[in-house]
């Protein structure tokens, strides 16, 4: 027998662990409608929480029921969400046709711009034929659309190579005649995103996708860049920026997103954080899992896993806002933070990297 009395008095007592749930000790809060980072030591248990068992549960609560959650007692307060979305860095799209323009969603409403033009009408084209993906429309046939062909030999990697019906252009004769403001589709699709910007300066729909793509610190990749070629970090920030397009009100979902400073040059940081925040505003909750100090600092709310990994990990060291994990010894990231929150030094070495911003 380790505990008895009332509920009081088993609240009380710290060897019980009846009483220290009762006593709310050892639950993992998540707070809705701000920014939590996740913190901890490689191997402390972070996705395993975040990815295996909160994601999955909510999951299944969500979408699809057949999901199986990691193994946990209860996870309360999802009847406040609307929904759960896990940013991650899988490609986001197999199929070699799809590219930011296709995926963030702007690229029906270019296709709807040259479609009314003169030039279209008199030629009698749809929107249907100036899609890269719809068949005998006016896409190139003898590349199905993508610009390129894949020979495949024996024994050897498949060889890709220019389409020498369009040479890359993707699309029919007739259809690259079509002009809006002097480009055809084939150019807007080789077109930046920084570019697109200024092309698109008078279509607030498409422009509002730019701008955020732009901010993410993507505007040097082309609309039609083949999404097979998106890095991991390129392709979670092209993920990020299709929910910031789309946000609406009433909606309150939980956003999953598991390192995604990894990769990022420190002024791209900046940005990523601007966005999860803007998130934030608009609602939702957003949890982080991150090393990087300069995300953790800015966090409403920490959860620290710990103390070490492997075996010695999985339990929460620390949680609060960033002062009340600063001053928990026992916590890595507390330490750092310690230093961080009242040097306002970016980094803990001293002398080595010192920077306010
Ligand atoms: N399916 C599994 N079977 C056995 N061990 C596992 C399994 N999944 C995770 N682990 C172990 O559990 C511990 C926590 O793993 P987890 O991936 O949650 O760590 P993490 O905190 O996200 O680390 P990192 O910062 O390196 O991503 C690790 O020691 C890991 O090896
Ligand atoms: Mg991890
Ligand atoms: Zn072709």
């Amino acid at each position: 027998m380790i505990a008895q009395g009332t509920a009081k008095q088993l609240r009380a007592a710290k060897e019980s662990l009846t009483g220290s749930f009762l006593s709310g000790a050892r639950r993992i809060e998540v707070p809705f409608g701000v920014l939590t980072c996740v913190t901890g030591v490689s191997g402390s248990g972070k996705s395993t929480l975040i990815n295996e068992v909160i994601y999955k549960q909510l999951y299944a609560v969500f979408q699809d029921q057949r999901i199986v959650p990691g193994e946990h007692d209860s996870i309360e307060g999802s009847e406040h969400l609307t929904g759960i979305i896990n940013i991650d860095q899988s490609p986001i799209g197999r199929s070699t046709r799809s590219n930011p323009a296709t995926y963030v969603g702007f690229f029906d409403r270019i296709r709807d711009l040259f479609a009314q033009t003169d030039n279209a009408k008199e030629r009698g084209l749809s929107k249907y034929d100036f899609s890269f993906n719809q068949k005998n429309g006016g896409r190139c046939e003898h590349c199905q659309g993508e610009g390129i062909v894949t020979t495949q030999l024996q024994f050897m990697p498949d060889i890709e190579s220019v389409c020498p019906s369009c040479k890359g252009a993707r699309f029919n004769n007739e259809v690259l005649e079509v002009r809006l403001k002097g480009k055809n589709i084939s150019d807007v699709l080789e077109m930046s995103i920084e570019e697109a910007v200024n092309y698109f300066s008078d279509q607030s729909y498409i422009l509002h996708k730019l701008n955020v793509l732009n901010q993410l610190g993507l505007g040097y990749l082309k609309l039609g860049q083949s999404s097979t070629t998106l890095s991991g970090g390129e392709a979670q920030r092209i993920k990020l920026a299709t929910e910031l397009g789309k946000l609406k009100r009433g909606s309150h979902n939980l956003y999953i997103l598991d390192e995604p400073t990894t990769g990022l040059h420190l002024h791209d940081i900046q940005k990523l954080i601007d966005c999860l925040n803007q998130l934030v505003d608009n609602g939702h909750s957003v949890v982080v899992i991150e090393h990087h100090l300069d995300v953790i600092k800015v966090a409403d709310y920490i959860i620290d896993m710990g103390p070490e990994g492997g075996k010695d990990g999985g339990t929460v060291v620390a949680q609060g806002t960033p002062e009340q994990v600063a001053a928990v010894d026992e916590s890595y990231t507390g330490r750092f933070l310690k230093t961080v929150l009242s040097t306002g030094n970016r980094y803990w070495n001293e002398g080595v990297l010192q920077t306010n911003g």
